[in-house]
């Protein structure tokens, strides 16, 4: 398979990458790309990738920003960063990126646990998260060409744990490889419109 993983540097993208690299021709995006160079926040940026991909069978995206404040400091401004990033970053990752998918080919987005389980400071991110969850049962409806699109929410990573082990107390760490299981079934699976929850 021919792959893009967008936040392929990530540290939840890193994993995907060197697992798919192994068997497939892996494709690696993000801001800081060199050869596929992507702001996901910028429908022009992301149609400029899509012309340089030439054709796919799976696109993945495990990139995108939400800001984490009290609820108190949001601003209308702050929730728009989770809304152009995040969301809708990945809600046009899917409407463009499809064109360049052959047929039976793949989309899988990102979320996260704090979709079904917020916690302090989270407004603004858990709600982009629920929304991906209900576009994406929602667009596999309407997918032509047997495109399949999922979403991995996995709680979080062990990779990651040290950063935000603070904002979730008594939340496991998930082990990557288990947290790519996620991925591989999205990609590798016949499922489609699934939100695929890894939170323990
Ligand atoms: N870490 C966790 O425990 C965890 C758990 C569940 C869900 N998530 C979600 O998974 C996603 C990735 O998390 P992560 O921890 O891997 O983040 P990370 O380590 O900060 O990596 C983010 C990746 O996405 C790219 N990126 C960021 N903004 C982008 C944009 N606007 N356009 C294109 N590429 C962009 C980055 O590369 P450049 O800087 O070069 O663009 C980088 O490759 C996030 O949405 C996060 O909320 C994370």
């Amino acid at each position: 398979m021919r792959i893009l993983v967008i936040g392929g540097t990530g540290t939840i993208g890193k994993t995907i990458v060197k697992h798919f690299a192994a068997d497939h021709e892996v494709l690696v995006a993000g801001r800081r790309s060199k050869d596929y160079k992507v702001d996901i926040a910028d429908t022009k940026s992301i149609k400029a990738l899509f012309k340089k991909t030439g054709k796919l069978d799976a696109i993945i995206c495990a990139a995108g920003e939400a800001k984490w404040a009290p609820f108190k400091e949001l601003s209308e401004a702050d929730y728009h960063i989770g809304l152009r990033s995040k969301l809708m970053g990945q809600v046009n990752v899917v409407r463009i990126g499809r064109k360049r998918l052959r047929r039976k080919g793949s989309i899988t987005l990102t979320t996260g646990i704090l979709a079904d389980d917020p916690v302090y400071q989270t407004a603004s991110a858990a709600m982009v998260n629920g929304g991906i969850h209900s576009f994406v049962q929602a667009v596999a409806l309407e997918m032509k060409k047997g495109i399949r699109v999922n979403v991995v929410s996995s709680g979080v990573v062990m990779d990651a744990y040290h950063k935000y082990e603070s904002y979730f107390p008594g939340h496991p760490p998930i082990p990557m490889d288990k947290m790519m299981l996620g991925y591989v079934r999205s990609v590798e699976g016949k499922g489609t419109g699934e939100i695929i929850r890894i939170y323990s």
